[in-house]
């Protein structure tokens, strides 16, 4: 199989971004897009090389994608474009600081103190542990800006696991937070519903999160 990669570099955030042309062959069907950039001198970012981390977010072929995830055989056509993702500022070539997404998740203290309760909402704190913060779905978020105070998708999903598991005492500042970072900005478009690469039902977390954060009902796990 042979490909042309067509990546958007910059050598700084602060140099004029420009096109450049590789070509790769490779006998190897299922080889990816991160595969191909393994040989490449250009700077991107990866971790697991398995769709565990999220670090290999980009936009391939105008489609935000995970580049361990994208088989180029899967691709059609002899070229394929690469181009960082645009939500973020890029610090060199597909690298770009998730800094800002990382920064509202911390000021959220997106992690269980004590106190979990393991037995509850355990159907919704599994789908909302799918997720990898790769950002992908604030790429085509209409509502997302790197320095707003809208946390999308990458916000909802760990808050929704919190609001799940802890305890309703401690659930009050909880749902504060995520009125503010997730429910008023979401417009409700859904255009991060396929995008998201750990396939998590986002349509079906946010009508659980926001029932649960929002109009405190019951969740439904433990309704049933
Ligand atoms: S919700 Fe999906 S697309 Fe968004 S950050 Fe999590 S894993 Fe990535
Ligand atoms: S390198 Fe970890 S998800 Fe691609």
């Amino acid at each position: 199989m042979k490909k042309t990669l067509r990546i958007l570099r910059r050598a700084s955030k602060d140099s004029e971004p420009y096109w450049q042309e590789f070509e790769y062959e490779t006998a190897d069907g299922s080889a990816t897009v991160a595969t191909a950039l393994m040989t490449l001198p250009v700077t991107w970012e990866h971790s697991c090389l398995q769709k565990k981390c999220g670090a290999c977010a980009m936009v391939i072929n105008k489609v935000p994608r995970l580049a361990c995830d994208t088989c180029l055989a899967d691709l059609k056509g002899d070229s394929v474009t690469v181009e960082p993702l645009r939500k973020f500022p890029v610090i060199e070539d597909l690298l770009v600081d998730r800094k800002d997404m990382m920064d509202r998740l911390e000021e959220l203290r997106v992690w269980f103190a004590n106190g979990a309760d393991v037995s509850r909402g355990r159907e919704m704190a599994f789908e909302a542990s799918k997720c990898l913060q790769c950002g992908l779905c604030l790429e085509v978020c209409p509502n997302f800006h790197a320095e707003g105070k809208f946390g999308g998708m990458a916000a909802m999903a760990p808050l929704a696991r919190l609001i799940s598991k802890m305890p309703d005492a401690q659930v009050k500042e909880l749902r504060r937070s995520y009125k503010k970072a997730v429910y008023d900005g979401c417009g409700k478009s859904l255009a991060c519903r396929d995008i998201c690469p750990a396939g998590i039902n986002i349509e079906d977390l946010l009508v659980r999160s926001n029932a649960a954060a929002i109009w405190k009902r019951r969740l439904r796990d433990e309704e049933e």
